[in-house]
């Protein structure tokens, strides 16, 4: 693992025992793209095709007659000096030009990698884990000095990118553009495979052709948002879970952003991503400097399921930070579907009891605790207990759960504010809004200014309040609401398009001062439901609730397509009453939770209310999560069957020494008469004599060759099962491999 520079060939090898990533200085000094894909020789010069002199449309120059921008593969582009495809960053010179030329200066390597000021990212446990390099690039005419970062990790096919922006000059530059990555591809027959959807069911994935013409994603809705998520898979054409070569891109941030996939007359493909350029107007004095987020490339050559393996395992150890890191996530109960915002303390300690005796281990209060918050018009803003429902306040309420045996989690929304309260009577000019317009509410509330550090300090300072007199032990956050009206009162109008990325560096810069004020605190991260599901939030909350939507159906395609981006370990799973609040759906209660097991598990319903014999399940199923719930966070995960494209879907995780799997498989709909069908097992030892569900044993390779019927039939392990079912097999093998 390394980066070697061959001088002579002005070439830069990025390598591990998996992957390389090589970069050759064009001949005008541009910093270009050599390739990208399966470890090759380190020491190999790789041709520079970048040189070959065609017919090009007045896009080369003097000095270098047969050197066209055109052709060329590149890392950093800029537009207006002979590429026409999307460039990587645009800036605007106090001349009002906008054409720049970035040549490459210096590099610099060194093991371990640095952190970037004010965001999110990947880091090293030890510094030879991994190497960075840095290049230098300037724009001499512009004062524009611009540092390339990329880091190589021993163990993971993995690239991380982002860029520095440097003001060296003598006036005032604006950045309207900065993207993350950039990376172009030799050919374009590639597809993508984006995350898509809405409040209620995030993250379908969907493929798009990107041979042709150019598709794009993004979100302005100031946060990550449920419409697309910050993460694409490109891949060949052929590819599927199990074979073929696939890029997996995830921007390490959690605001506006755009992947935008760009196909030109060559049959070339670019691929860039990064803050979203709309509304980005970001000026650099001299002096200053500007860091893009990180966005990390990850590769595979072995199918969709290799690399979500990759990116789990990546995310798991390389961004998530909290001392939850690779721990079994707590069994909790949150009240907010059994309550609403309707409860005092009594209810609470009710729910509270009957978590206890199931074998709950953390109790959660959601929404209603603070200021007026009787309903959602009133409250937020006013982080301070509301005494009429909780007499002996947080501290009070948290100590008794805790003398229950169970620790005590607090729900908070501290971007938000409702026009009735205390805070916005107190500071009309806190929340976004622009000038003389009318203030557009979303759930009766508006966006407090993130971007002016006295708004983060006055919401720190009474949080602070509430978390260090109680005993808190998980912290909800969450986040209702899109941007709107995006002004900044009274910053002067050349700041006004900064503040979307100021907004979210001011909600990272709480989350950073709540980390440090209480390190062993566990947050999830919460935008109604699973809209802010993004590599960023895991810097600071290692877990995220993965939709409102909590019907055990939904959430099947809610947790499989957000599988491929993000850990089981990161997915907020709860299982909750029936028939579903959202979609009136009944499921049996083994069935809800046979989903929500493959994610962090809980309950989030009034057990109170539930039959005896569900509740007798309940604590069988408690006591199975207890046990395997590392498994199912932290095992190999196997997609063995799309519910998007079946009507049985099934999925299945291997601990690392392959003796211990868990298959589930679920059933949509029952149809009569449909014969055997089968799935056929992944990931176990061949040799592995496995014994299911405590019955009889089974080879490793039958499992994975062969298969396990999935209908009724003569051979079938299967019962008649009704709609909505799930099976659920156990298997442990005594052979080690
Ligand atoms: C959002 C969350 C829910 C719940 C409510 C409370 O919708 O996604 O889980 O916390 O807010 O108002």
């Amino acid at each position: 693992m390394g980066v070697i520079f061959h001088k002579t060939a002005q070439q830069f090898h990025l390598f591990n025992n998996k992957i390389s990533y090589v970069i050759g200085i064009c001949p005008d000094g541009e910093v270009g793209h050599l390739y990208f894909g399966k470890r090759i020789h380190e020491n190999q010069i790789l041709a520079n095709e970048q040189t070959r002199g065609i017919r090009p449309l007045c896009c080369n120059r003097k000095e270098n007659e047969d050197y066209t921008k055109e052709l060329a593969l590149l890392e950093y582009p800029a537009f207006g000096n002979g590429d026409f495809r999307s460039p990587a960053y645009e800036v605007q010179q106090d001349n009002g030009s906008r054409v720049t030329n970035l040549v490459y200066v210096s590099h610099n390597i060194y093991p371990g990698k640095k952190r970037i000021p004010g965001l999110p990212a990947s880091y090293v446990n030890v510094e030879t884990e991994a190497t960075t390099l840095e290049l230098r690039c300037l724009d001499e005419v512009a004062g524009m000095d611009v540092t390339l970062f990329y880091t190589i990790w021993e163990n993971y096919p993995v690239i991380s990118r982002y860029a520095k922006i440097h003001n060296v000059g003598k006036t005032t530059f604006v950045i309207n553009k900065a993207s993350s990555v950039c990376l172009d591809f030799y050919d374009n027959e590639y597809e993508w495979m984006q995350f898509e959807g809405a409040w209620g069911r995030e993250r379908y994935p969907k493929v798009r052709n990107l041979s042709a013409g150019s598709s794009s994603i993004e979100s302005m809705r100031g946060h990550s948002s449920a419409s697309y998520n910050p993460f694409v898979i490109v891949k060949r054409k052929n590819t599927d879970e199990h074979m073929g070569e696939a890029i997996g891109i995830h921007l390490v941030y959690s605001g506006n952003f755009r992947a935008k996939a760009e196909s030109d007359m060559y049959g070339k493909l670019r691929v860039t991503m990064g803050i979203n350029p709309r509304w980005f107007a970001w000026p650099l004095a001299p002096g200053d400097e500007f860091y893009t987020p990180e966005a990390l490339l990850e590769f595979t050559q072995n199918g969709l399921n290799d690399l979500s393996q990759t990116i789990h395992s990546f995310l798991n150890h390389q961004m998530v930070r909290s001392p939850y890191k690779g721990k079994g996530r707590p069994i909790l109960l949150n009240n907010w579907e059994a309550t609403e915002m309707d409860f005092d303390e009594e209810k609470i300690l009710r729910i509270a009891r009957k978590g206890k005796e199931a074998g709950v281990e953390l109790f959660v209060l959601d929404d209603g605790w603070f200021g007026k918050r009787n309903d959602d018009y009133a409250g937020l803003g006013d982080w301070f207990v509301n005494t009429d429902k909780l007499p002996e306040g947080i501290k009070g309420l948290s100590e008794k759960v805790n003398a229950l045996g169970l620790q005590f989690g607090l729900w908070i929304e501290p971007e938000m504010v409702n026009e009735d309260s205390d805070l916005y009577r107190a500071h009309p000019d806190w929340v976004l809004a622009a000038p003389n317009r009318p203030r557009s509410l979303g759930r009766h509330q508006m966006v407090l200014d993130y971007s002016k550090p006295e708004v983060v300090d006055a919401i720190y300072d009474m949080l602070y309040q509430v978390i260090s007199t109680a005993s808190i032990s998980y912290i909800k956050w969450d986040m209702n609401r899109s941007i709107t009206e995006c002004y900044s009162q009274g910053a002067p109008a050349t700041e006004q398009g900064t503040i979307y990325h100021k907004y979210i560096k001011g909600v990272y810069s709480l989350y950073e001062r709540l980390i440090a004020a209480f390190p062993e605190i566990l947050f999830e991260s919460c935008a109604s439901g699973g809209a802010r599901f993004d590599a960023g939030m895991l810097y600071y909350a290692p877990q995220a609730w993965c939709s409102d939507d909590t019907d055990g159906h939904e959430r099947v395609k809610i947790q499989y397509g957000t599988s491929y981006g993000y850990p089981i370990a990161s997915m907020g799973a709860h299982v909750s009453a029936s028939p579903n609040l959202q979609t009136g759906r009944d499921i049996a209660i083994d069935d809800r939770a046979n989903i929500a097991c493959f994610g962090t598990f809980g309950y989030e319903l009034d057990l109170n209310e539930i039959s005896e014999e569900e509740f007798q399940k309940v604590k069988e199923q408690i006591v199975f999560m207890k046990e395997y719930r590392e498994l199912f966070q932290y095992g190999n995960l196997y997609r063995l069957q799309s519910p998007f494209e079946k009507n049985i879907s099934a999925w299945m995780v291997v601990s690392e020494d392959r003796k211990d799997a868990i298959v589930v498989t679920y059933k949509t709909l029952k149809t009569p008469n449909v014969g055997i069908d089968r799935i056929k097992l992944q990931g176990l030892n061949p040799d592995g004599k496995y014994r299911i569900n405590g019955g009889q044993t089974t080879y490793g390779d039958y499992l994975m060759e062969v298969g396990i019927p999935t209908q009724d039939g003569e051979e079938s392990w299967f019962y008649s099962d009704g709609d909505f079912s799930s099976r659920r097999y156990i298997l442990k093998s005594e052979v080690t491999k």
